[in-house]
């Protein structure tokens, strides 16, 4: 399906009916990294992945793309399908975006799942390494971006274990375009610090990381929002790393599943 958004076309899929849960996802992928919650939720809930834009089969413009605009696109494409509010699920980047997403716009959101994700803006070094991304971007296309993610992004096991997993992400991320990869790199690095937004939240929370995310390594940054959002609950996925909802779906759609099983309204 296709929506026209802040004058963007951007590419959702949509499965289930029920209370509306929208998968955000994380850099440099595109919707199809949710496919198993795409299948594994949809009898629980009205399940809705977007591609980014800048991702997948959505539109990609010049420039920076900061985690506001992806926010207000989230907004607008929430407001063409008439949903009120949802429960939003964001993965790494897609959880600094919901984070911006709570900042503008909190009285749509019924909930959060924050997974593999941190509040922090980025150090002055990560900072650097993003602009010097955006360069080799630039000069060589998509490759340098994927090659730089592949190794950190699987646990050691899935690495060893999954080969066909790690060749459908690699697949995924060599298939993004220069232009999203870049714009979302720019859009990273001027992030600001959600940590002040953390305390505010007063949603049902709910943090989701891989053991072995080296990312954003759960006993960093999975325990500091989990301790800075009142009431959440962090599960650590074991045999899991950054992307602990394609790793390991089962754990990581039981978590969920529970988790929305309890909202009310
Ligand atoms: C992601 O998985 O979305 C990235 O690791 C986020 C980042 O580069 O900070």
């Amino acid at each position: 399906m296709e929506a026209l958004v802040n004058g963007v076309h951007l590419h959702y899929v949509q499965a289930g009916q029920g209370a509306p849960l929208i998968l955000i996802h994380g850099y440099p992928l595109d919707h199809t990294l949710w496919r198993p919650q795409i299948g594994g939720l949809a009898d629980l809930a009205r399940v809705i992945a977007l591609d980014l834009r800048g991702f997948g089969q959505s539109d990609a413009p010049d420039g920076a793309c900061t985690m506001d605009t992806n926010a207000d696109d989230l907004c607008a494409l929430m407001d063409i399908l008439q949903i009120e509010r949802a429960a939003l699920c964001g993965l790494s980047m897609g959880g600094y975006i919901a984070l911006a997403f709570w900042r503008k716009y909190a009285s749509r959101v019924r909930a959060l799942i924050l997974a593999d994700t941190r509040a922090e803006a980025d150090t002055p070094a990560t900072r650097q390494a993003r602009l010097d991304m955006v360069e080799q971007v630039k000069q060589h296309g998509s490759a340098p971006a994927a090659y730089a993610m592949l190794p950190r992004l699987l646990a050691e096991s899935t690495r060893q274990l999954r080969p066909d997993l790690v060749e459908s992400v690699r697949v995924m991320m060599l298939r993004q375009r220069p232009i999203g990869i870049i714009g979302a790199q720019l859009g990273m690095a001027e992030r600001p610090d959600s940590t002040p937004t953390l305390l505010a939240i007063n949603v049902p929370t709910l943090a989701i990381f891989g053991a072995e995310d080296v990312i954003t390594p759960a006993e960093t940054d999975g325990l500091a929002l989990a301790s800075a959002i009142p009431g959440t609950k962090l599960v650590v996925i074991p045999n899991a790393g950054h992307l602990s909802n394609l790793e390991q779906p089962e754990a990581f759609n039981a978590a969920v599943r529970e988790f929305l099983l309890t909202l009310d309204g």
